[in-house]
């Protein structure tokens, strides 16, 4: 639904052409997706979502949304074409000065609807982001949460097929946070709208989108499925990204005076589930000590890391026989002592 084809986006510095914020990026985002876009600080994310809805205009390449060059667009179609995309921001953008009825209804009636359209509607999306009680407010009586609700009603209340969303809970605190984006998921479900979401943060990424691309440097280094990203990450970029959330470093203490062999795990799916850590203790008379671990759960699918000690009383050339099962039984399997 949304193509972009060899975007690059030069930023001019004094006459000098600057770098490139945007270099040489081709995704394909279908519709109803929640892709997200993850990268460090001025990775040239906000730039590339920009061109989406045309408020950047690319220096060189396409931006198709289903199936139409809106990178060409001027003037009353560049208007229409940006109603059909809503987007939200991380410090809200809310018009101080007016309630939170005024602020939806400002949007609706750029978009020339009627004023009985509106009175309609007006509660009608309050509701649905559930600030039902807020209409009279304004925006200084909120918190941080009910203020990104007003700019996520304010961003669909005109019915958009793509919301962007740009760091939408980055001011925002964890719980508030997850709040915000299980939002996002419901109205990415109950309404259909395809939602593009830019973090630094893995972790949000995590919880609501089915595919990413990293971003380093202006360029897409790696994408895919949000799964599958976690489980392989092959970018050293990404990985940095993927230990963040996973974080599974073991204290130096632990790793001072091991006897054996020390071995980080990574189970995917179904074998997440699985005893193979007791089988190896009865089939090679191993003793198993974890030292740590932990399961993510990334949709649906279970994604398992442990950290465990093998030792063996006499023979140690069975660690090696547990070691390799543990090869055959797992995803992965890194051997970081012994
Ligand atoms: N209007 C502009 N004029 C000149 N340079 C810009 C402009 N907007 C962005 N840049 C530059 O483009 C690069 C990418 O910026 P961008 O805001 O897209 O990064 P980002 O990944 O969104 O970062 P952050 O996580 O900090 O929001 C940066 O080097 C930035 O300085
Ligand atoms: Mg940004």
């Amino acid at each position: 639904m949304i193509e972009l084809q060899k975007i690059c986006v030069a930023f001019h510095q004094g006459k000098q052409q600057g770098s490139l914020a945007v270099d040489d990026v081709s995704l394909a985002i279908s519709q109803g997706e929640v892709y997200g876009i993850v990268g460090a600080s001025g990775a040239g994310k906000s730039t590339l979502l920009r061109t989406i809805n045309l408020l950047q205009r690319p220096t060189a390449g396409t931006v198709k949304v289903n199936g139409v060059a809106v990178s060409g667009l001027t003037g009353r179609a560049l208007r229409q074409q940006r109603q059909k995309i809503g987007m939200i921001f991380q410090h809200f953008n809310l018009m101080h000065t007016r309630t939170v009825a005024a602020n939806v209804a400002f949007s609706l009636r750029a978009a020339g609807k009627s004023t009985a359209d509106i009175a309609r509607r007006v509660p009608e999306i309050l509701a649905l982001v559930g600030l039902a009680d807020k209409a009279d407010a304004y925006p200084a009586q909120l918190s941080g949460g009910q203020k990104q609700r007003v700019g996520i009603a304010r961003a669909i209340a005109n019915q958009p097929e793509v919301l962007l969303c740009d760091e939408p809970t980055s001011a925002l605190d964890l719980d508030t946070s997850s709040a915000i984006l299980q939002l996002l998921k419901e109205i990415n479900a109950r309404l259909g709208i395809t939602i593009v979401l830019i973090s630094h943060e893995m972790a949000v990424i995590k919880s609501i989108c089915d595919r990413v691309a990293v971003m380093s440097r202006g360029r897409v280094v790696e994408e895919g499925d949000v799964f599958d990203i976690f489980a392989n990450p092959r970018h050293e970029f990404t990985r940095q990204l993927v230990s963040h959330t996973l974080n599974l470093e073991l204290p130096a203490r632990l790793m001072q005076d091991l006897q054996g062999t020390l071995l980080k795990i990574l189970f995917i799916g179904p074998s997440a589930e699985q005893p193979v850590l007791s089988d190896v203790a009865t089939r090679f008379g191993v003793s198993v000590n974890i030292l740590h671990g932990k399961i993510e759960y990334i949709g649906s699918r279970a994604l398992g890391l442990l950290v465990a000690l093998l030792t063996h009383p006499d023979t140690p050339e069975r660690i090696t026989e547990a070691v390799n099962y543990i090869r055959d039984n797992t995803a992965r399997v890194e051997v970081l002592h012994g």
